[in-house]
C-alpha cells in the first residue's frame, strides 16, 4: 500500500476558516485525500492520541485545546507523504516555521499551532487506526491513475 499519513486541523484552524486553504495545499502538492471527518473528540480519546506526551507539563493544556471544538481528521496518501506533509506543515513552534509553510503562514503560538501531522510512518499507522477504525475511502483506481507510474 502507498504511504499514508494522519493530518488533523486543530480547533483553532477550523474556527479561523483555514480548512479549505490547508486541504488545498495538500491537494496541489499531489497527495490524495483518503479519509476526512469533522469530529469533536472527548478527553480519553485526545489523551490516547497524545499518550506519548502524557509526562509533558503542557499535556493537560494540549488536551483541553484539542477537545475545545471540532477538528478535521484526515488521511492523506502519496509518495513520501509523512515527511513531505511535515514540511508543508512547518516546525512545531510557529515562530520557527518558515514562511510558506502552514504554521509559518498562519500561526504564532506553539499552543495554537493549527495542524498536526504524524511524525513517522509508524505513528501514522497508529494514528490512522485510532481515528479511522472504519478504514479508508474506496477510490476507483481509474480515477487516480494519472499520477502513479
Ligand atoms: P503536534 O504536532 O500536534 O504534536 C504535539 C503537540 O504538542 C504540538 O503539535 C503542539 O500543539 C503541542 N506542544 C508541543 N510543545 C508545546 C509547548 N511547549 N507548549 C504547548 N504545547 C506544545
Amino acid at each position: 500500500m502507498a504511504e499514508q499519513t494522519f493530518i488533523m486541523i486543530k480547533p483553532d484552524g477550523v474556527q479561523r476558516g483555514l480548512v479549505g486553504e490547508i486541504i488545498s495545499r495538500f491537494e496541489k502538492k499531489g497527495f490524495y485525500l483518503k479519509g476526512l471527518k469533522l469530529i469533536t473528540v472527548d478527553r480519553p480519546f485526545a489523551e490516547k492520541h497524545y499518550s506519548d506526551l502524557s509526562a509533558k507539563p503542557f499535556f493537560n493544556g494540549l488536551v483541553e485545546y484539542i477537545i475545545s471544538g471540532p477538528v478535521v481528521a484526515m488521511v492523506w496518501e502519496g509518495k513520501g507523504v509523512v515527511a513531505t506533509g511535515r514540511k508543508l506543515i512547518g516546525a512545531t513552534n510557529p515562530l520557527a516555521s518558515e514562511p510558506g509553510t502552514i504554521r509559518g503562514d498562519f500561526a504564532i503560538d506553539i499552543g495554537r499551532n493549527v495542524i498536526h501531522g504524524s511524525d513517522s510512518v509508524e505513528s501514522a499507522n497508529k494514528e490512522i487506526a485510532l481515528w479511522f477504525p472504519e478504514g479508508p475511502a474506496n477510490w476507483q483506481s481509474s480515477l487516480h491513475s494519472w499520477i502513479y507510474e
